[in-house]
C-alpha cells in the first residue's frame, strides 16, 4: 500500500514536471520600456588614491574615556567596540576591555601590533571588506584568546602566519591568496571553520600535510580557486567540504573512505567525468548532500542508501538506469525501513533526459519527493 501511495505521488510529480515544461515555453516578450527621466542610482566609483578617501566619520560621545573617537562604545555593551563603516585607514588603539571588535567596511590597508598592545581579551575581530595587504606577525601574540577572525574581502596574498592556536573560525574568502606557508595550521587543533573560497590557490600551493593537524575541522571551503586535484590529507572530522568552481578532473579511489562525519560535499562547476569517478567513491554512509552539477558526467554515479539530496543538473547524462543505480537490491528485506534508499531530492535538469522518469527509478527511490528533469 505504502509503495502504491509513493507511486501515485510521483505520478503527480511527473505531471507537475510536464506543466512546468509548458510554462517554460517561450512567451511573447514584453517590449522594452521607453526610457524614462528617472536615472538609475549612480554608483560611486571606488576611490583609488588615499587622497580620494572620504573623511573619517567620528563616533558619538561615549561614557568610556578610552573609547577611540572614531568608534562607538555603547554603555550597555562594554565588551564591544563598533568601528565599522567609518572610512578608517588604520586600526585605532583598542581598549583593554574589548572582546568583540567590529572594523568591517573601512579602508584599512595594514594591521600593526601597536593597536593591540593591551587588547589581550579580544575574542572576535571582524576586518572584512577592507584593503589589508599585510598583518604584522606580532598582532597575534598580543591577542592569544582570539576565537574568530574574519578577514574576507581584502587584498591578502597569503594566509597570515602566527595565528592564535585557540582560533575556532578563520574566514579569508575573497582575497588574492596563493600562498599558505607549510606549518601555518600545525597548532590550530581548535579550528572548526576554515573559509578560503574565492582565492588563487592551486595544487602546488597546498603542502601535502597542510590541513592534517586541524583535528576539529568541520567545514572547509576551497571553492572558487584553481585546484586540479582533490586536496590531500583532509582531517577526518570534516562534515562539509566545498570545492565548487575549481578545475578538478577526478577523485582518487578511497578518497572519502576514512571520513566518519562527512555529510555535505559540493563539487559543482568542475571538470569531472565518468572516468574520473571510481565506481564506489561516493558510497559513504554519512553523506547526505552531494552536489555534482555543471560537470561532464554522462551517467549517474553510484551512491549510498543514506544520501538524501543529489544535484546532477547540467551534465551530459543521456539516460538513467534505476536498476543500476539502486543502492539496494530487491532481494533485500524491503520492509526494513533502513534498507530503503533515503533519496528525497534529485536534480537532473540541463542534461539530455526527457520525461517520463523510468519506472525502476520510482520503484527504487520510494522517498523521492521531487525530481527536476
Ligand atoms: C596599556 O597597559 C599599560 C600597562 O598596564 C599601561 O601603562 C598603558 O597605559 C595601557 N595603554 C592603554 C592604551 O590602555
Ligand atoms: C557501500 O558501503 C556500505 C557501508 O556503508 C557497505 O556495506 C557496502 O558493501 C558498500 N557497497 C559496495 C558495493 O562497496
Ligand atoms: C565533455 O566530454 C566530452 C567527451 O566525453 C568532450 O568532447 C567535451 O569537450 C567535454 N566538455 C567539457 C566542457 O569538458
Ligand atoms: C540497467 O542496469 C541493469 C543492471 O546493471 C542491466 O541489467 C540492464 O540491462 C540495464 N538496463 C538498460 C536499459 O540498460
Amino acid at each position: 500500500m505504502k509503495a502504491e501511495l509513493g507511486y501515485c505521488s510521483l505520478l503527480l510529480l511527473l505531471l507537475t514536471v510536464d506543466v512546468w515544461g509548458q510554462q517554460t515555453r517561450p512567451r511573447p516578450r514584453p517590449r522594452p520600456k521607453p526610457p524614462t527621466t528617472r536615472r538609475p542610482p549612480k554608483k560611486e566609483p571606488e576611490p583609488m588614491e588615499p587622497t580620494d578617501f572620504p573623511p573619517v566619520i567620528i563616533g558619538p560621545p561615549s561614557s568610556f574615556p578610552d573609547c577611540p573617537r572614531e568608534c562607538m562604545c555603547p554603555a550597555s555593551f562594554p565588551n564591544a567596540l563598533y568601528c565599522e563603516n567609518r572610512n578608517l585607514r588604520r586600526v585605532p588603539v583598542i581598549p583593554p576591555r574589548t572582546h568583540y571588535l567590529y572594523l568591517q567596511n573601512n579602508y584599512i590597508d595594514s594591521v600593526t601590533a601597536d593597536s593591540f598592545n593591551n587588547a589581550t581579551e579580544l575574542k572576535w575581530i571582524n576586518l572584512g571588506n577592507n584593503r589589508i595587504r599585510s598583518i604584522e606577525k606580532q598582532v597575534f601574540e598580543k591577542i592569544p584568546n582570539l576565537l574568530h577572525l574574519y578577514m574576507q574581502k581584502n587584498f591578502l596574498k597569503e594566509v597570515p602566519s602566527n595565528l592564535p592556536s585557540g582560533l575556532e573560525q578563520l574566514r579569508l574568502s575573497r582575497n588574492q591568496i596563493s600562498k599558505i606557508a607549510p606549518g601555518t595550521f600545525n597548532k590550530m587543533e581548535h579550528l572548526v571553520l576554515l573559509d578560503l573560497h574565492h582565492n588563487r590557490i592551486s595544487d602546488s600551493n597546498l603542502a601535502k600535510n597542510i590541513f592534517k593537524d586541524l583535528k576539529n575541522l568541520v567545514q572547509l571551503n576551497l571553492a572558487h580557486n584553481i585546484l586540479r586535484k582533490m586536496p590531500a590529507n583532509i582531517p577526518n572530522s570534516i562534515a562539509q567540504l566545498f570545492l565548487d568552481r575549481n578545475n578538478i578532473e577526478d577523485i582518487p579511489q578511497d578518497y572519502f573512505k576514512d571520513f566518519t562525519n562527512l555529510a555535505f560535499v559540493r563539487l559543482n562547476f568542475n571538470h569531472l567525468t565518468d572516468k574520473g569517478l571510481p565506481k564506489m567513491v561516493f558510497n559513504v554512509s554519512t553523506l547526505m548532500d552531494l552536489h555534482l552539477a555543471h560537470n561532464n558526467l554522462t551517467t549517474v554515479p553510484l551512491f549510498n542508501t543514506h544520501l538524501e539530496h543529489l544535484h546532477l543538473n547540467n551534465n551530459n547524462i543521456e539516460s538513467i538506469n534505476g536498476t543500476a543505480i539502486c543502492p539496494f537490491t530487491l532481494t533485500e528485506d524491503v520492509h526494513d525501513p533502513d534498507s530503503v534508499p533515503r533519496l528525497r531530492y534529485l536534480r537532473l535538469d540541463g542534461n539530455h533526459l526527457t520525461p517520463p522518469i523510468p519506472l525502476d527509478v520510482i520503484m527504487c527511490f520510494r522517498h523521492l519527493h521531487s525530481i527536476v528533469i
